[in-house]
C-alpha cells in the first residue's frame, strides 16, 4: 500500500507542476443563435462557426484569421509534458560473444490500472472512446414521473456512467437542477450536484468525466437585451462547488477528433472533468466550458417513436465533412408525451425500458449502436440513456453496448449493488510506477 499512496502522491505533484504552466488558449466570443423553442431547440450553426474551424488549426493561422477571432492567454496544463500512461518500446543494446552489437527490443509493458474500468481505455483518446451519458442525471426522485433516473448521481458514477447530462434553470438568481419547471420537479442547486460530483471525482482519480449543461433560460433576456444565463451564471456554480481544479482546459474552442489528449494524459495532468454547455456559451470569459455543438453533434432528441435514427438533428446545417471531425452523441431516450397542471412534458416511457437499453433488438441501444457505426464508420462517443439501470437480457446492458463499442469486455456488476470503494486503484505493474515517477520527476525539473 505504501508504493500506492507514494504512486498517487507522484501523481498529485505531476498535477501541481502542470498547473503553473501556461499554455495560450484561442477563443471565440459566444454567440446567441437564433433557436425555436421547446426542451429541445434547433440549434442553428452561428456564422462564426467557420471561424472555429480556423481556430483550430494553428495559432498563428488563428491571428491571421478573420475577426471574430481573438486570443487570450489562460493557465492550464502544457501538452509537452504528457507522457503516455501504457509506454512504449525500449530498447538496449548488447554486446555478444563475437563483439557484434546486436539490439534486443523488450515488450512493451502491459498496464494494469483502468481508465474509466478498462485498462484498455489508458492509451486511446478521449474522442475514441463510447460512454454511457445519464441523461438528466440529477432528476432522481421516486414516484415522480417527471424523473430520468432512479439511482443518485453518486451511484451512476460508481456504476459506469461517464457522462452527466442535466438541465439548469435561473430562479431567484441561482442555478437549480430542475425538470421543465422548478415546481414539478426540483433536485437542489446546481452548485450542491456538482459538489457531490466533486467529491467523487476527488476520490477516483484514474477516472474522466464529461459534463453537459443544459441551459433552459437561453432565451431569457437582460434589461440590456443580453443573455440572462451564460457560461458565466455556470461558472459561478463550478467555482463554488469546489469542481473548477479538475477541469481540462483544450486547447482550442473547437476541438477535432485528433485534438483530444488520451484518457492516461487527462489522469496523469490532473484535469479529468471536460465541460459543455448547450446554448449561450462564452469562451471568451469562460473558456473551460465548451460549446456543445463546436465539439459534438448530437442524433434526434427526445423521439417519441422508437425508430431511433443516426442522423444529425443539431446543430443545424454542420456540413457533413465537419461532422466527420466531431464527436457525436446519440440520444436514445424513449418518451411518451403528457399533459400535465398546464404543461406538456415528455417523460420517460419506462414501460418500454428494457427493450430500449438492450444489448440488441428493435429499439435497443445495441441496435442504434450498430446502425450509427455503420453509418459513420465509428460508434457514437456518448449515448443518452433515462434509467441506465433497466436493460435486457441483464441490468447494465447499457454498459455492455459501450464495451462493444469499445471492443473491451463488460464484467462488472450493475446496478446500484457495489458501492464506491474511493480509490480504485489496481496493484500497478512496476513499469507502470515507473512511468509515473519518471513522469512526475520530469515535471518537477
Ligand atoms: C480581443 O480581446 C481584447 C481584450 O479582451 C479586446 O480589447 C479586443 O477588442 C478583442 N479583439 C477582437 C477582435 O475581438
Ligand atoms: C557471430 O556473428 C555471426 C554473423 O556475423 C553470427 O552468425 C554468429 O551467430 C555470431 N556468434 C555469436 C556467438 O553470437
Ligand atoms: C476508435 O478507434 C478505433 C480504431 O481506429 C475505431 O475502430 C473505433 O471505431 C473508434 N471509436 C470511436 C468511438 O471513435
Ligand atoms: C424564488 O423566490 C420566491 C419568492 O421569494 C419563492 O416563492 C420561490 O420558492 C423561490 N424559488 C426557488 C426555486 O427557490
Ligand atoms: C426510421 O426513420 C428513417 C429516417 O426518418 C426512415 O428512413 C425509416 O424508414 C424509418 N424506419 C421505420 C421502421 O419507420
Ligand atoms: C466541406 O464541404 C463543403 C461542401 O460540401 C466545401 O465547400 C468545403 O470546402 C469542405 N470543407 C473542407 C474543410 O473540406
Ligand atoms: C439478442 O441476441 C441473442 C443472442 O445472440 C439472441 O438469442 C436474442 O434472440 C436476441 N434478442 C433479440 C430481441 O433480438
Ligand atoms: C427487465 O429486465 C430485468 C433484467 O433482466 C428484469 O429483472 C425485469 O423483470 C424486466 N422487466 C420487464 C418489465 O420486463
Ligand atoms: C434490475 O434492476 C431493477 C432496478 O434496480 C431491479 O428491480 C431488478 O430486480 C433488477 N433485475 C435483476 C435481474 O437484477
Ligand atoms: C479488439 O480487441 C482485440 C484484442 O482484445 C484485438 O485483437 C482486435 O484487433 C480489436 N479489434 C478492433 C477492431 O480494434
Amino acid at each position: 500500500m505504501g508504493s500506492l499512496l507514494r504512486l498517487l502522491w507522484l501523481t498529485n505533484l505531476a498535477m501541481a507542476q502542470l498547473e503553473s504552466s501556461s499554455v495560450e488558449i484561442i477563443t471565440i466570443t459566444g454567440t446567441t443563435a437564433s433557436l425555436s423553442g421547446g426542451e429541445a431547440p434547433a440549434a442553428t450553426v452561428p456564422s462564426d462557426f467557420e471561424g472555429s474551424a480556423i481556430a483550430t488549426s494553428t495559432l498563428t493561422s488563428a491571428i491571421s484569421g478573420t475577426s471574430s477571432l481573438n486570443t487570450t492567454a489562460s493557465s492550464a496544463q502544457s501538452e509537452a509534458t504528457y507522457t503516455r500512461l501504457v509506454g512504449g518500446t525500449r530498447s538496449s543494446s548488447v554486446l555478444s560473444g563475437n563483439a557484434t552489437a546486436t539490439t534486443s527490443i523488450a515488450a512493451p509493458p502491459v498496464n494494469t490500472q483502468p481508465c474509466n474500468n478498462y485498462p484498455e481505455l489508458c492509451n486511446r483518446k478521449y474522442s475514441n472512446i463510447t460512454e454511457v451519458c445519464a441523461h438528466n442525471s440529477p432528476f432522481v426522485r421516486q414516484r415522480n414521473v417527471a424523473s430520468n433516473q432512479e439511482l443518485t448521481v453518486t451511484q451512476q458514477l460508481d456504476d459506469g456512467v461517464r457522462m452527466l447530462q442535466g438541465q439548469a434553470h435561473y430562479v431567484n438568481g441561482t442555478l437549480y437542477f430542475c425538470h421543465t419547471s422548478c415546481d414539478l420537479l426540483n433536485s437542489g442547486t446546481v452548485e450542491d450536484y456538482l459538489r457531490t460530483v466533486t467529491e467523487w471525482v476527488a476520490a477516483h482519480p484514474f477516472d474522466v468525466i464529461t459534463i453537459l449543461f443544459g441551459n433552459y433560460n437561453w432565451q431569457d433576456k437582460d434589461s440590456d437585451g443580453n443573455p440572462l444565463v451564460t457560461s458565466r451564471n455556470f461558472a459561478k456554480s463550478i467555482e463554488a462547488s469546489g469542481l473548477l481544479p479538475y477541469i481540462y482546459q483544450p486547447p482550442n474552442t473547437a476541438m477535432k477528433l485528433d485534438d483530444w489528449p488520451t484518457l492516461g494524459e487527462l489522469i496523469i495532468s490532473g484535469k479529468r472533468v471536460i465541460t459543455f454547455i448547450d446554448y449561450n456559451f462564452n469562451t471568451k470569459e469562460v473558456p473551460y466550458l465548451l460549446w456543445e455543438f463546436y465539439n459534438m453533434w448530437e442524433t434526434p432528441f427526445s423521439p417519441t417513436s422508437d425508430n431511433f435514427t443516426c442522423e444529425i438533428q443539431r446543430p443545424d446545417g454542420l456540413a457533413e465533412n465537419r461532422s466527420r471531425e466531431m464527436m457525436y452523441m446519440a440520444n436514445h431516450n424513449l418518451n411518451v408525451q403528457i399533459s400535465l397542471a398546464g404543461l406538456n412534458l415528455l417523460i420517460p416511457n419506462t414501460a418500454e425500458l428494457n427493450q430500449t437499453n438492450g444489448v440488441n433488438g428493435s429499439g435497443s441501444l445495441g441496435e442504434m449502436s450498430t446502425t450509427c457505426t455503420d453509418m459513420w464508420g465509428r460508434p457514437p462517443n456518448f449515448l443518452l440513456v433515462d434509467y441506465y439501470n433497466y436493460g435486457s437480457p441483464m441490468n447494465g446492458s447499457v454498459f455492455e453496448v459501450a464495451a462493444r463499442a469499445n471492443n473491451v469486455t463488460y464484467n462488472r456488476e450493475c446496478c446500484g449493488k457495489a458501492a464506491s470503494s474511493g480509490l480504485n486503484l489496481q496493484t500497478p505493474s512496476s513499469t507502470y510506477l515507473a512511468l509515473v515517477v519518471a513522469m512526475a520527476a520530469a515535471a518537477i525539473l
